[in-house]
């Protein structure tokens, strides 16, 4: 059985109290979403360590939205996935199309992110998307199967068991704009399939997750699907509230 999974990606946003005080809203409904969905919340690394305390025994893990390519140094400005790790992040996100679109990311860094990450043992969220311009042009399989296939096929067996996918059309993030049920589960079937070719059975472990202004309208539709396994929210895990309802949603 694969997991179901709904994690909300903060982004940049929330200063420090707030993002303890939408921690404490996410524990105190936790109970009303089922034991069966694995929820996990990636706040800016200004406030993990206090997001953590915040959530200590809250059956919430916690994700950072990214980690350096490299372990210790001279590297100013940068967090390495030992200092996550190390406050007791669970999680991290790599790959993000805002990363990718904004702060150049490739998957040769992406490569370097992911050894950095299974190194002290962090589960890698890996984004995956295509732009509206590819998806226009009807290039959204090739796009999405080279992001998996430079990344994720350097992993051994026992590392892809630890990984999350998240299928986010770039398109859709932060605009309103979802795919539809049936777009979701169109390619998220074909990135199981993609999977089956390198990993043969494990790919059927494999969680993917939808992103792209899902909303607790939307959540129940998408989730619905056989290849869907829960959702990667931005706008809408910003409130306890909507979040949780999304992960009622299944
Ligand atoms: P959104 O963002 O839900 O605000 O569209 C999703 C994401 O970028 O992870």
């Amino acid at each position: 059985m694969r997991k179901k999974i709904v994690a909300g990606n903060w982004k940049m946003n929330t200063l420090p109290t707030e993002g303890v005080e939408l921690a404490k809203g996410v524990a105190a409904g936790r109970a009303e979403v089922c034991d069966c969905v694995n929820i996990i919340v990636c706040p800016p690394f200004t406030h993990l360590q206090s997001v953590i305390e915040t959530l200590k025994g809250a059956n919430v893990a916690v994700g950072a939205q990214d980690c350096a390519t490299e372990s210790k140094g001279a590297y100013t400005g940068e967090v390495s996935a030992q200092m996550i790790a190390a406050l007791g992040c669970e999680y991290v996100i790599l790959g993000h199309s805002e990363r990718r679109q904004y702060y150049g990311e490739t998957s040769e860094t992406l490569n370097k992110k992911m050894e950095r990450a299974f190194e002290n043992n962090l589960k890698p969220i890996y984004c995956v998307g295509e732009n509206l311009e590819e998806r226009e042009a009807g290039r959204h399989f090739e796009v999405v199967k080279a992001q998996i296939e430079e990344v994720v096929f350097n992993l051994t067996a026992e590392q892809f068991a630890q990984l999350v996918i998240a299928y986010e059309p770039v398109w859709a993030i932060g605009t309103g704009k979802t795919a539809t049920a049936e777009q979701a589960e169109e390619i998220h079937a074909y990135i199981r399939e993609v999977l089956r070719s390198k990993f043969g059975a494990a790919a059927d472990e494999c969680s993917i997750l939808y992103g792209g202004s899902c909303k607790p309208s939307n959540a129940g539709e998408i989730f619905s699907k056989e290849n869907v396994d829960g959702g990667l929210i931005g706008g809408a895990a910003l409130k306890a509230e909507d979040f949780l309802a999304i992960g009622k949603a299944f």
